[in-house]
């Protein structure tokens, strides 16, 4: 194989389903289908990033180089050039750090006030009483 086939992340994204599963993995697209059920980490891992980047979580384990090896014969091409900003994005979840952190004052401050709220009218409620 001389040319390399690349994918666009649109067209990864729909192979997500039990029939036909592709992940990307260093920009590379695997199709794990049929190996699903081989899996020694188990299907159900490899379906969760289905269609979608899983470099992360590969990593993340520390598969063998037995398991690199065998990775490779999943290989059908890779994620078109174009696309590969798409995935990585580290700016991106900074951002999001940040964001999760102010939510999570936020989530607070709705129930904090129902609380408050109730108290008072419980109070009002029982002094009327
Ligand atoms: C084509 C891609 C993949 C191949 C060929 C592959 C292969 C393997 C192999 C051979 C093992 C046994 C342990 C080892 O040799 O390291 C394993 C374990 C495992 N893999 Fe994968 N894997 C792939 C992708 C993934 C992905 C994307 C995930 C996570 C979403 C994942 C999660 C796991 C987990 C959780 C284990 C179990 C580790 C343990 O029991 O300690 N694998 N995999």
């Amino acid at each position: 194989m001389a040319e390399v086939k690349h994918y666009t992340l649109e067209e990864i994204q729909q192979h997500n389903t039990s029939k036909s599963t592709w992940i990307i993995i260093h920009n590379k697209v695997y199709d794990v289908t049929k190996f699903l059920e081989e899996h020694p980490g188990g299907e159900e891992v490899l379906r969760e990033q289905a269609g979608g980047d899983a470099t992360e979580t590969f990593e993340d384990i520390g598969h063998s180089t037995d398991a690199r090896n065998m990775s490779k014969d999943f290989v059908i091409g890779e994620l078109h050039p174009d696309d590969r900003s798409k995935l990585q994005k580290p700016a991106d979840t900074f951002i999001t750090t940040t964001e999760s952190e102010s939510s999570w004052w936020s989530n607070w401050i709705i129930p904090g006030i129902s609380a408050i709220i109730v108290a008072l009218m419980y109070r009002f409620y029982m002094t009327d009483e």
